[in-house]
């Protein structure tokens, strides 16, 4: 953790430039496909802009649709059409990506997940929505492409949309009451002449994984009469997101596995370089890992998390590239009637054997926080035997004990794959400083509980549950030197700010969250306003257009895109 006294002083140093505030602009609540305006009706999950055409493609999941927004004049956003996806045929829509890149390169992808998984995916690529060629909710399909997955969470395209890639999890599901556990896939289409797509499916290959020692979670199921079946390394991978920077290399990151990769798509024999992605170390930050120690408590621990980030994004900063990542943190549980499964235990129930890693002091100071609810007995940390959960096979023991997440973001330099900055606390500590107001931290490290109860009812619940849980990271270029990062808190919503500047350097410009905490979420949903807020952040876009700066995040359980302006005080 060197690299983070290095940069501590610049941080420091930088407070004196100007600040960035996300300005809450329009706030647009989507409906079902029954045209139902509820929370919870599964009509916004993730989206994608087209900023020829100021057209913003909002998908739902669970409503099965399609929303185009009208963005043209950016305060004052107007659904102008929905389409309705059959679900026998097509499945639901889990991921969207526009791209242009000239002529006949123009396509609006939506990949598909087929209800109960039983079949593969399919990615239909539809033509865009244009004003000369605007003929209601319908959209042009121009060609569509079954992939090897199950499951997609994300897809990237090329610069010159030549190529798509899409990423499928690949978690297990059961078929007809069979376990099955399908291995991650990555797939590249490409859609050739008339309505025609190849596909490359990028080798993932078992002895790459081990060689860049990418953590392997899921080995076998655990309850009697489960599965029996094993799974590899190439079945536990599993890729949550992907950026593609302007050399067309795409960095996808493996959420639970803790890793990055790394893919040239410009080469057609190119095959995927991994990396681990570290751990953080807490005992020189605080986090908050209890909800019975009377709200609001960061203490250091004695403990290690991995990274885990859910999302990521690339910052150009002179040139330069740095990834930026969400470091929400993940633990992989299934409870199938085939298939039970659990990777961590409350610290409380951990009762695991020590190692030499750690004195016999620290262990005794270890030991009783982990058994206090207090002190961190709710807190959820791994009981995997492997090195890099701290297993020391040698010794039969632990040499740490690790929990989940890093409640934060990276920035990391894809030279070296190295961290160069860790946001460490700032996300919590937030809401000791003076610059946090009531009703945010009413909300503090708060779950989403019952649509009837109050915003805040759940206040610290999520506290040994990795706490903020970034789920999404975006970036505004300002200039070749200014970015301004803008990162999710995924479960309570908000969106915390940081500009990157020449160095990098990074500073921390505020938080921002809407919603009513004293109103119940129904209440809150019914008023006529943002007050219902953002729960559950699943998407995070952000775009220079229409002579503004806009921010959009998507919120799921909201079903509700909720925009921001950029504005430099
Ligand atoms: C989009 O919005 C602009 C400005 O508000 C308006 O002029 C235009 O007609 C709208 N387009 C559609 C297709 O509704
Ligand atoms: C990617 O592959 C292409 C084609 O082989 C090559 O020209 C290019 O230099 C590669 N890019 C990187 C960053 O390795």
């Amino acid at each position: 953790m060197g690299y983070l006294c290095l940069l501590l002083p610049l941080f420091l140093a930088a407070t004196a430039w100007s600040k960035f505030v996300l300005q809450p602009g329009p706030f647009l609540k989507l409906p079902d496909r029954n045209n139902r305006y509820t929370v919870n009706n599964g009509a916004a999950n993730k989206a994608s802009y087209d900023n020829q055409e100021n057209y913003l493609y909002v998908i739902g999941y669970k409503a099965d649709l399609l929303h185009i927004v009208n963005m043209t004049d950016p305060n004052t956003p107007q659904l102008i059409a929905s389409k309705y996806f059959q679900m026998v045929n097509m499945g639901l829509p889990d991921s969207v990506k526009v791209c242009r890149g000239g002529t006949n390169r123009e396509f609006l992808a939506i990949s598909f997940e087929s209800v109960g998984q039983l079949e593969k995916s399919h990615v239909y690529l539809f033509q865009l929505f244009d004003s000369t060629n605007y003929d209601g909710p319908l959209v042009n399909l121009k060609a569509h492409a079954t992939v090897e997955g199950f499951d997609p969470r994300d897809m990237g395209w090329k610069r010159d949309c030549s190529e798509l890639l899409v990423l499928s999890e690949g978690n297990p599901h059961e078929v007809n009451g069979i376990f099955t556990d399908p291995p991650a896939t990555m797939d590249i289409l490409i859609p050739s002449f008339g309505n025609n797509v190849d596909k490359i499916t990028v080798p993932i290959i078992e002895s790459d994984l081990e060689a860049a020692n990418v953590r392997y979670i899921f080995q076998q199921c655990e309850g009697d009469g489960d599965s029996t079946e094993r799974s590899s390394r190439v079945q536990d991978l599993e890729p949550k997101a992907v950026y593609v920077d302007r050399n067309d290399i795409a960095f996808v990151v493996f959420q639970d596995n803790n890793a990055m990769g790394t893919l040239n798509m410009s080469d057609p024999f190119a095959k995927m370089q991994y990396y681990d992605l570290g751990r953080k170390d807490w005992s020189s930050f605080g986090l908050d890992g209890s909800y019975d120690d009377g709200g609001l408590n960061l203490k250091s621990r004695m403990l290690q998390s991995f990274y885990q980030p859910r999302d990521l994004d690339g910052v150009y900063v002179d040139g330069k590239l740095w990834l930026v990542t969400a470091d929400a943190g993940s633990i992989r549980k299934y409870s199938l009637s085939s298939c039970s499964f659990d990777e961590s235990s409350t610290a409380r129930n951990w009762n695991q054997p020590f190692a030499d890693g750690l004195t016999a002091a620290e262990v005794q100071q270890l030991d009783s926080d982990m058994n206090s609810n207090a002190e961190i007995g709710r807190l959820s940390v791994s009981k995997l035997r492997q090195s890099s959960d701290g297993w020391d096979s040698a010794f039969q023991g632990y040499d740490f004990v690790c929990t989940y997440g890093g409640r934060g973001f990276s920035i990391i330099d894809p030279a070296t794959m190295s961290r160069v900055f860790d946001s460490g606390d700032d996300f919590e500590r937030y809401y000791t400083s003076l610059d946090a107001t009531e009703p945010q931290k009413a909300i503090f490290n708060a779950k989403v509980g019952g649509y009837s109860t109050a915003q805040s009812s759940q206040v610290d619940r999520a506290s040994p549950e990795q706490g903020p849980q970034p789920s999404n990271i975006a970036v505004v270029q300002r200039s070749d030197s200014t970015s301004l990062v803008v990162i999710a808190n995924g479960v309570t919503g908000g969106l915390y700010t940081y500009s990157v500047t020449s160095g990098p350097v990074v500073n921390f410009e505020g938080f921002v969250r809407r919603g009513q905490p004293g109103l119940s979420w129904t209440e809150a949903y019914a008023m006529d306003s943002d007050a219902v807020g953002e729960p559950h952040i699943t998407d995070l876009l952000t775009f220079e257009d229409q002579g503004q700066t806009t921010v959009v995040a998507v919120s799921s359980t909201a079903g509700a895109i909720s925009i921001y302006r950029v504005e430099e005080v």
